[in-house]
């Protein structure tokens, strides 16, 4: 085997060892939050079903750097990135939901199916997305290309949540993605983000280009790997 297949099946090991250690943390994470919640995410919990991180691992295999991550997320880190979510936050747009994780937990927080836009590059992921919730709207596109569409019969979103690999991308295309994610916001929309970096996924030099301040707002260990999440909003808001 020469190097580069030596690389590919240890990250494919990683991936299967991935998938049962996340598989573990959630089920435990699924346990304790049964018995210390209340709010109404509890009822509507869901971790990922085997067959979706199935499809995560294949989609990974065809396109490595586009799907950037060795499972999908958790729901501790699904929890997190949409804890600002409410139903006074909509409409919202979901950028690169995968299999759903954050999808379900946006439901959960109070946001109604037609009042969500899944927008995702990868084919497979996004026509079990429109299966999976019909009443959303799901692109199959790539997300620095929103502003070229119509959502929401015009309205400006509430909230971006975005399971995008910004830290695998060239600085232009991040800085394009976020130009076209803020013109689909209100004035005082914010843009949520995960990383499993150890700082802000986007570099100081395009969030001054945009304008945008960023804050972190928390981090999970339950999640393969760990992950923080931060939101980036106008610069004039975050003063
Ligand atoms: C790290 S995975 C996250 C999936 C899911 N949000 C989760 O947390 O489990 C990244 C996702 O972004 C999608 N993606 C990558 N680049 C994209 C782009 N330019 N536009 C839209 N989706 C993209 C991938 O297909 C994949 O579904």
């Amino acid at each position: 085997m020469d190097a580069f297949g030596t690389l590919v099946a240890g990250i494919a090991a990683l991936n299967v060892c991935g998938l049962f250690v996340s598989t573990f943390a959630e089920r435990r994470s699924s346990k304790a939050q049964t018995t210390s919640e209340t709010d109404t995410t509890r009822t509507q919990a869901h971790t990922n079903s085997p067959a979706e991180r199935l499809h995560f691992v294949r989609a990974w295999l065809r396109s490595p750097l586009t799907v950037a991550a060795i499972a999908p997320s958790s729901r501790a880190l699904a929890r997190l990135i949409t804890s600002e979510i409410s139903a006074s936050t909509i409409p919202v747009i979901e950028l690169g939901p995968g299999t759903g994780s954050f999808t379900r937990a946006l439901l959960a927080r109070g946001v109604e199916e037609k009042d969500l836009a899944l927008v995702e590059f990868g084919k497979s992921f996004a026509y079990a997305l429109s299966a999976s919730f019909p009443k959303a709207n799901t692109l199959c596109m790539d997300a620095a290309a929103i502003n070229t569409v119509k959502l929401f019969d015009g309205r400006p979103a509430g909230a971006v949540v975005s399971g995008l690999p910004l830290l695998s991308m060239p600085k232009p295309q991040v800085e394009a993605i976020l130009r076209a994610a803020f013109g689909k916001l209100t004035p005082t929309g914010a843009f949520y983000q995960f990383t499993y970096g150890p700082g802000c996924p986007v570099p100081r030099t395009v969030l001054d280009r945009v304008g945008l301040e960023a804050e972190r707002i928390g981090g999970t260990f339950i999640n393969i790997p760990p992950a923080t999440v931060y939101r980036l909003r106008r610069v004039q808001l975050a003063a």
